[in-house]
């Protein structure tokens, strides 16, 4: 769990805006919830390395380097993360990490850096992405420094297959702008939960499909489509990356991004099998067995109206039972039944619960 500003701020980062991230993080109670690492993305760095070859962050927005930005992110009890390029430039076309993976993971380890972001912009063809990828998991051993390797090859080489034994998490799809509706990011966000879905059995705790950066708190989607996919990625253990304004968030935003109960899903223990229970007409079960013994549930509205979900908790198969005791993880009321439930679900919305029998 943690904070990627990419999606929001793109290039326009600098040493105070991390700070004052980290800061937020602490003081609207994310940091309490398990948010951690404070991620750098792109456009960190200096145009140019050094003369002996060296990554330097930009002088101008970073005039006290990265070191003593991990110090302060440390001092916080948070974590730093980075972003690297395996191609010869990163995306945005600053220094790419290519033929320089030893010198550079060294250096991170010597800032204090956590987390590493390996992007592959301009890196060849995906079919060496499993040796780039080990490449740089080994430079990384080689620093003696643990850091989360986070595979960013946007699905495009089966990662899900060999990610587990090189990194910590990898992208399963492109970026959430890059299917050229960039305003209008519910249908996609859709769609990589649904890849999502059927790419479960490939994760286990330390490696983790990653459906990219939560859109909470950013334009594009409505307040009740935030809580939606922040609950979809929450049922699929996703990593939770917020990548909003923290210092500026609203309430509901805030609200939505720290939800203790839905946030104890994301972080179960348990693994996850098979998890879409039924669909139809646009609506549909999605159901989780948790450590405790107890089931999440989840039941999203696809449609753009409003739709009434008559729903049987016995129908679940969770154990039989005379009641059942059904925890609204949105509302935070607990309800008991017999197993009759109704449910109303605005456009794209959905309800969330916590069931078990007693
Ligand atoms: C790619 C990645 C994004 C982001 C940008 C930065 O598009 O998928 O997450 O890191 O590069 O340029």
């Amino acid at each position: 769990m943690g904070w990627n500003g990419w999606y929001r701020f793109r290039c326009r980062v600098d040493e105070r805006l991390v700070r004052a991230t980290a800061d937020a993080m602490v003081a609207s109670g994310m940091r309490a919830r398990g948010y951690r690492y404070v991620n750098l993305d792109d456009c960190w760095m200096a145009p140019q390395r050094d003369a002996s070859g060296a990554l330097v962050a930009d002088p101008v927005r970073f005039p006290n380097g990265i070191r003593a930005l991990a110090d302060y992110v440390h001092r916080r009890g948070l974590r730093l993360g980075i972003y690297a390029g395996a191609g010869t430039t990163t995306c945005a076309r600053f220094p790419g990490s290519a033929g320089h993976f030893a010198q550079d993971a060294a250096a991170f380890a010597a800032w204090g850096v956590d987390f590493v972001k390996l992007d592959w912009c301009g890196a060849g063809s995906p079919r060496t992405a499993p040796s780039v990828y080990r490449a740089m998991r080994e430079a990384i051993r080689r620093a003696r420094r643990p850091m989360v390797l986070s595979i960013c090859q946007y699905g495009l080489s089966t990662p899900w297959v060999w990610g587990p034994r090189v990194g910590h998490l990898w992208r399963i799809s492109h970026d959430v702008g890059w299917y050229g509706n960039p305003g209008r990011p519910w249908r996609i966000l859709l769609r990589i939960a649904d890849r999502n879905a059927g790419l479960l059995s490939y994760a286990r705790p330390g490696a983790w499909n990653d459906p990219d950066i939560l859109q909470v708190g950013n334009q594009g989607l409505t307040p009740t489509e935030q809580r939606s996919i922040f609950s979809l990625w929450s049922m699929l253990s996703a990593p939770l990356l917020a990548g909003n304004d923290v210092r500026t968030m609203s309430s509901s935003t805030r609200e939505t991004l720290t939800n203790p109960e839905v946030i104890a899903i994301n972080q179960d223990a348990r693994r996850i099998r098979g998890i879409r229970r039924s669909t139809s007409g646009g609506r549909e079960t999605w159901v989780r067995a948790l450590s405790d013994g107890a089931t999440a549930v989840l039941v999203l509205n696809r449609l753009a109206r409003t739709t009434t979900v008559r729903a049987d908790v016995r129908r679940l198969r969770i154990g039989q039972s005379k009641r059942y005791l059904v925890r609204n993880l949105w509302t935070h009321r607990t309800l008991t039944t017999p197993g009759p439930i109704r449910i109303i679900l605005p456009p794209h919305g959905v309800a969330m619960f916590r069931i078990r029998p007693g």
